[in-house]
């Protein structure tokens, strides 16, 4: 074998945990075994036929060739309209960069705002790369444990409490991967005030915004604060994730940087994806986004109630993406001790495939996993019957 070595940083980069039980998955189908996927962070839904008809003729008209870095200025546009339409917010499309996925617009805030020997405050448990990103940019990820009783958001009081000299940015998701939950406008406000009086950066990641619950809908964090950076994506409520498509919103004086990192990292997000991007803001597309929205609701709708039932702990009704973060503490046994072990269990004997906590942090992750509902209800049903019967419930 090669003598391979490679830098302390990436040698640092944690892989995913899902991975095993997707292996194993795999392996399993591969022997002949129905699986039912619900380990997946992406919609099932297919591409709105809009958006692949608008790629489909960007290809036809030889729109094959980069795109400034900052992105098209008619897709730029078109996001700053997204804003004053529907969050009533302006925003200037001076202020928006178009990034290969929402991935592309954390590695540029990162890039730009974090370094070595700053910190970074991230909710635990939260998506699992953001903390990557931050080792990536040699920054350290603070990790700070976050509770139902606070939605599994960070507070102001987090902020006070974890903010030192050398912090430079606080990072949440609303709604959040993995907990479904959504920072309030009260919530939005308090850490705004919070991270500002601290002369620190907030960096909002809305890349589930359009995916909510109970009528709610999520207020841009841009409403309360106009010097946060957002982070948002084509890949979830707009079901382009294979297309590599997403957007992050700066404050006044931030764009140059931003360009000039984004010239050097990427060139430009991919071309046909700007071009087919036009189209997700159509009415008919808005109108085809709001019923899947709305199927996504009646699957949450059907699963909760069950894994509550099967005594699995959800204290926080989530509030939008697709996921559901259960407590499996009580589900507990000597033969699945904890939720790694609970999760190869239920792929093994039930067939279902769900990610361990262990992939969102430290945060007593050995009693959690994560239920994606980015299957159909007939399969839900299914899973909850077989989870059911292999726990002998
Ligand atoms: C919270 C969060 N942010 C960012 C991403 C990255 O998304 P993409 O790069 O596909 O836009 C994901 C993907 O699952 C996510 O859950």
């Amino acid at each position: 074998m090669a003598d391979i070595r490679i830098a302390g940083r990436a040698h640092d980069i944690t892989p995913f945990h899902v991975m095993d039980i997707l292996a194993k998955a795999k392996k399993l189908e591969q022997q002949g075994r129905d699986i039912i996927h619900m380990e997946v962070g992406e919609p099932d839904f297919a591409t709105p036929q809009a958006i692949i008809d608008a790629g489909i003729n960007a290809l036809r008209s030889g729109k094959t060739h980069y795109t400034p870095a900052l992105g098209l200025p008619e897709l730029r546009h078109a996001i700053a309209h997204w804003y004053a339409t529907h969050y009533g917010v302006a925003v200037s499309a001076d202020r928006i960069v178009v990034t290969p996925g929402a991935s592309g617009a954390l590695l540029l805030v990162m890039g730009a705002l974090a370094e070595r020997d700053k910190k970074v405050l991230l909710a635990d448990p939260g998506y699992p790369c953001n903390r990557n990103f931050a080792r990536f940019v040699e920054a350290e990820a603070v990790s700070v444990s976050v509770n139902s009783e606070s939605h599994y958001q960070l507070t102001a009081n987090d902020i006070e409490h974890y903010w030192d000299d050398d912090t430079v940015l606080a990072l949440v998701a609303s709604p959040s991967n993995p907990t479904g939950t959504i920072l309030s406008q009260q919530q939005m406000t308090a850490l705004s005030d919070a991270v500002l009086q601290r002369k620190g950066h907030l960096v909002v990641d809305e890349i589930y915004h359009g995916l909510t619950n109970d009528g709610i809908d999520a207020q841009t964090i841009l409403a309360v604060n106009q010097d946060a950076f957002v982070i948002n994506s084509f890949s979830k409520y707009f079901g382009m994730t294979g297309w590599r498509l997403g957007w992050l919103v700066v404050p006044e004086g931030y764009t140059d940087i931003m360009d000039c990192l984004a010239q050097n990292l990427f060139l430009a997000a991919p071309t046909v994806s700007q071009y087919a991007a036009l189209a997700a803001f159509q009415t008919d597309t808005l109108d085809e986004l709001e019923h899947r929205r709305h199927v996504f609701e009646q699957r949450r709708n059907q699963l909760l109630p069950a894994l509550r039932q099967l005594d699995f702990d959800i204290p926080v009704t989530p509030e939008g993406a697709f996921y559901l973060y259960a407590n499996c503490a009580r589900l507990l046994t000597d033969r699945y001790p904890d939720s790694m072990a609970l999760c190869d269990y239920l792929l093994t004997e039930a067939g279902v495939a769900i990610t361990p906590g262990l992939d969102f942090g430290h945060n007593n992750p050995e009693h959690h996993c994560r239920f994606a509902y980015t299957t159909d209800s007939d399969h839900i049903i299914e899973a909850i019957e077989r989870i059911a019967h292999a726990l002998n419930k």
